[in-house]
């Protein structure tokens, strides 16, 4: 039987990489859905976001998600491509956000997401797992960090690979995601009561690890 580990929390984080070692540590897969919202925002675009919801759900049903391959090695494929960083914009993730207020698209990733955790053992990381999603599993963590300590490590990664952003610019556009994601109607992002909670602004990525490797290993 497949089993699911979930993890939760704000943009910039660090979801993804601890998702990824914590899948690797289980040898198992996991799943990144804030992409999934990312593959529909940039198939969609920006003129279906407020198109009525029966048109919204027609143009959902024609993408199919699928996994491949464990740990770090895991791959998403949408109607069998692998998205790339053209995803991965802050203006993609703005219109991911937008896009994950509506019901009918809430409605079909849970879906596809819930889908995928009965076919395979995942990591599933995003905003609403642990409450929404896959409420019953065994394992559910939540990491936090404030805005400003976001921002910072966001622009360092940035700097690594060559680009120059302004952290205030970087904070303003984490907070207002911030406040979308956590205010909507449904599902919004939250931990969950059974969730252990996780501040990461003082702790180095192995050290997130470890927290978490511990509690699943206990
Ligand atoms: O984690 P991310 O930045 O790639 O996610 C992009 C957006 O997708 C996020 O701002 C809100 C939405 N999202 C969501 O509503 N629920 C999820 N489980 C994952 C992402």
């Amino acid at each position: 039987m497949s089993r699911v580990i979930t993890l939760d929390g704000p943009a910039g984080v660090g979801k993804s990489t601890i998702a990824k070692r914590v899948a690797e540590h289980c040898g198992i897969a996991y799943l990144d859905t804030g992409a999934m919202f990312r593959i529909v925002a940039k198939t969609l675009g920006p003129k279906n976001v407020a198109v009525p919801d029966e048109e919204l759900a027609r143009a959902l049903a024609s993408l199919s998600f699928s996994l491949s391959g464990s740990g770090g090695g895991t791959s998403l494929a949408c109607n069998g491509e692998v998205a790339g960083q053209e995803i991965r914009t802050e203006e993609v993730g703005k219109l991911a956000s937008d896009y994950a207020t509506r019901p009918a698209v809430r409605a079909y990733l849970k879906k596809a997401q819930q889908d995928l955790g009965k076919a395979y053992s995942l990591v599933a990381e995003g905003r609403d797992m642990g409450t929404a999603v896959f409420p019953d599993a065994p394992y559910k963590f939540f990491l936090d960090a404030s805005p400003e300590v976001r921002a910072l490590r966001r622009v360092r990664q940035l700097a690594e690979n060559g680009v120059i952003e302004d952290v205030a610019k970087v904070t303003r556009q984490i907070r207002e995601r911030d406040e979308q994601d956590r205010n909507r109607a449904l599902a919004p992002l939250k931990a969950a009561d059974d969730a252990i909670v996780i501040d990461t602004s003082n702790l180095t990525v192995a050290q997130v690890f470890q927290t978490i490797a511990q509690a699943l290993d206990e």
